[in-house]
């Protein structure tokens, strides 16, 4: 087993019967999803998930787990995500599935969130992975001037040779910063812009890591 399936099967032991589970998305997610329905066929826990991207829906469905709209739930009791950074004070960032506004407005109705993620996800600090931002296609071209002009490096996210579209319908950006010294401000920042409409900037949202590392895992909680 690796670090990410690991990660993800011990997540999975913070799932209780009846549960609304929030399934999130990327490689990490998709064992977790795969777990889960194990668990769901050995045990029928009858939990309802809501998926954060068509293509964990896909797979959820597919493995016979329920899978419901998000109007259909009021509160989720627990929500399970990869992401692409994590610094120690669960900071993270995520997006680089392309899931990031799913992800975050799942992640903000969930009671608990667990990421889960190899040993290659900590970091320090966060910024080297560039950090994706959902921006609103009508705009495209002029916001991507607009973020030049201050002094940010963003590129296209491409699908192929055509500019990835996200389930909600959006394109992204992803920025090249190297590092992030205040991820808040940032956030902030890009928030304000015309044209932006969420970042993958996931700040005190997040409960729980799991971080699976090649013979066991290791669980870091919110101090
Ligand atoms: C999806 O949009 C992302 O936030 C993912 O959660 C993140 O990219 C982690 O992906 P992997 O689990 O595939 O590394």
């Amino acid at each position: 087993m690796n670090g990410k399936e690991r990660a993800a099967k011990r997540s999975c032991e913070y799932v209780e019967p009846g549960m609304s589970v929030g399934l999130g998305t990327g490689s990490t997610a998709e064992f977790m999803i795969r777990f889960l329905s194990e668990r769901e066929k050995e045990e029928h826990l009858g939990v309802t998930c809501v998926a954060t991207s068509r293509r964990s829906e896909e797979l959820a469905v597919n493995l016979g787990l329920k899978v419901v709209g998000f109007h259909e739930v009021d509160k989720l009791d627990l929500t399970i995500d990869g992401a692409d950074e994590i610094d120690y004070s669960l900071c993270g960032i995520k997006g680089g599935g392309g899931s990031l506004l799913y992800e975050k407005l799942v992640a903000s109705a969930s009671k608990k969130v667990i990421w889960i993620a190899d040993e290659t996800k900590m970091v320090d600090r966060i910024g080297k992975f560039p950090l994706p931002i959902e921006i609103v296609p009508f705009y495209h071209d002029k916001l991507f001037q607009k973020l030049i002009n201050e002094g940010y490096k963003p590129t296209y996210r491409m699908d192929g040779d055509r500019i990835f579209t996200t389930d909600g319908g959006n394109h992204i950006f992803d920025l090249h910063l190297d590092e992030i010294s205040d991820p808040l401000a940032l956030h902030e920042k890009l928030k304000l812009m015309t044209g932006v409409i969420e970042t993958g900037l996931f700040l005190d949202l997040t409960d729980m890591v799991i971080v699976g590392g090649e013979n066991q895992e290791r669980v870091i909680e919110k101090r």
